[in-house]
């Protein structure tokens, strides 16, 4: 291969230094600037986690509060965003919707474009940060025909984003804590995973100093794929159709491994974890916490433990180390929460925002920065003529 290293899919190749996310594969461990993912999701909120990947430490109470208080005041979308939302199929795959959005948001801003003036790049992710829920709750409204909500600067960030999603005008609207709460969490084990696909296309589209909004929109497509953030919609997907067609889950486990019509177990493995996925591990327990709050005995979670069981005891599981990652279950949650499972992966990328923003700037603002720009091993034709189109067989 010459002067390159061909390394297809990047599986051995860094491309940056980082500080923001540490995994260890084999041992499934995550820390966020060197804390425990675990204790994260039990003591922290979504938004001091933003600030933690974003800025590097825990901030104190003042800074905190300042945070927080200038995210809320910039949440309302620009009245004439709206029409925005109407231009597209009511039923249009929402992913679709919010990349389109998050891109046109830079045309409303124009003066937080320059990356490199970090009080302006400061702006536009506060920006981001406020007007993102605002856009998936409304594309959510939108999607089922019902009037949209401006938010209420009374409630917290994830609550108003409950009650902008599933509330209605001039009606009180009161949400369990402990929903907000588990919401709020799945949001944390979202926040960041180093250079996985998404936050890579974020940091290479970045790299030719294309702005925050330009770049995060394109994370946001390369999050819509099912084999990334797709993965959360497309597990209930199977979880439907396993009940639907009445097989049984052993039936399903032989149809993947003998890998029929190319099916995959979805919500089973990873690139980098080799054991079990820690974040699975909390979305999990959180499954039987929100099922057993709301009521709901769903058949599907009972499919899913199933589903665990058989493949971690299948060779064919054991043997390519296939565990279950963090979308396994989160699917069971936001949909026992009334999410319509179209909503799956804009919840994903609401929690992946804080990544985004955090390794944009850290590679914005790192020296060692080049624009992105891969080699390839050429194996096509070698010079060869034109032929004229009438002598062509
Ligand atoms: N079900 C069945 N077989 C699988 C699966 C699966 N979910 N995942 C990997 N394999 C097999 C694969 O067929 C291959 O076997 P063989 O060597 O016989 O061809 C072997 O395991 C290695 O797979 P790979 O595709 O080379 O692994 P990768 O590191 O390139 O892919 C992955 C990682 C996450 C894309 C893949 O495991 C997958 O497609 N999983 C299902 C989709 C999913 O749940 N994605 C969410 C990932 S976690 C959160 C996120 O990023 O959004």
């Amino acid at each position: 291969t010459g002067d390159v290293t061909y390394d297809p899919g990047f599986a051995n190749t860094a491309a940056c230094e980082s500080s923001v996310t540490y995994i260890d594969g084999d041992n499934g461990i995550l820390r966020y600037r060197g804390y425990p993912i675990e204790q994260l999701a039990r003591h922290s909120s979504f938004l001091e986690v933003a600030y933690l990947l974003i800025y590097g430490e825990l901030p104190d109470a003042a800074t905190l509060e300042a945070f927080l208080r200038r995210i809320q005041r910039h949440r309302l979308l620009h009245e004439d965003f709206k029409a925005f939302f109407t231009a597209f199929p009511h039923d249009g795959h929402p992913m679709a919707i919010l990349q389109a959005g998050v891109a046109g948001l830079a045309t409303y801003y124009e003066d937080t474009l320059d990356p490199h003036d970090l009080e302006k790049l400061d702006r536009a992710l506060v920006l981001l940060l406020a007007k993102m829920p605002t856009m998936i709750s409304y594309i959510a409204k939108r999607a089922a025909g019902l009037p949209l909500l401006y938010p209420d600067s009374q409630r917290g960030y994830t609550e108003d984003f409950i009650r902008m999603t599933f509330g209605m005008p001039y009606q009180a609207y009161d949400i369990d804590p402990a929903l907000v709460r588990a919401l709020d969490m799945l949001l944390i084990l979202h926040a960041d995973h180093e250079q996985n696909c998404s936050t890579s296309t974020v940091r290479l589209v970045g790299s030719s100093d294309a702005n925050l909004y330009a770049s995060v929109a394109s994370g946001i497509g390369a999050l819509a794929g099912p084999k990334h953030g797709g993965a959360n919609e497309a597990v209930l997907r199977m979880l439907n159709d396993i009940v639907d067609r009445g097989i049984s889950v052993q039936e399903y486990v032989d149809k993947v491994k003998n890998k029929e019509d190319g099916v995959r177990l979805m919500g089973f493995g990873h690139r980098v974890y080799k054991s079990y996925d820690p974040r699975a591990a909390i979305v999990k327990d959180s499954a039987h916490d929100v099922l057993t709050r709301l009521g709901k005995n769903d058949q599907k979670l009972d499919i899913a433990m199933e589903l665990e069981e058989i493949a971690l005891n299948d060779e064919y599981f054991v043997q390519r180390r296939l565990y279950p990652n963090v979308d396994f279950y989160t699917g069971l949650i936001y949909s026992a929460m009334g999410f319509p499972t179209k909503m799956f992966t804009p919840l994903f990328a609401l929690g992946r925002l804080p990544g985004w923003i955090a390794q944009y700037r850290e590679m914005i603002i790192d020296p060692q920065t080049r624009i992105g720009r891969p080699r390839q091993v050429y194996i096509g034709e070698v010079e060869r003529d034109y032929v004229p189109l009438r002598a062509r067989k």
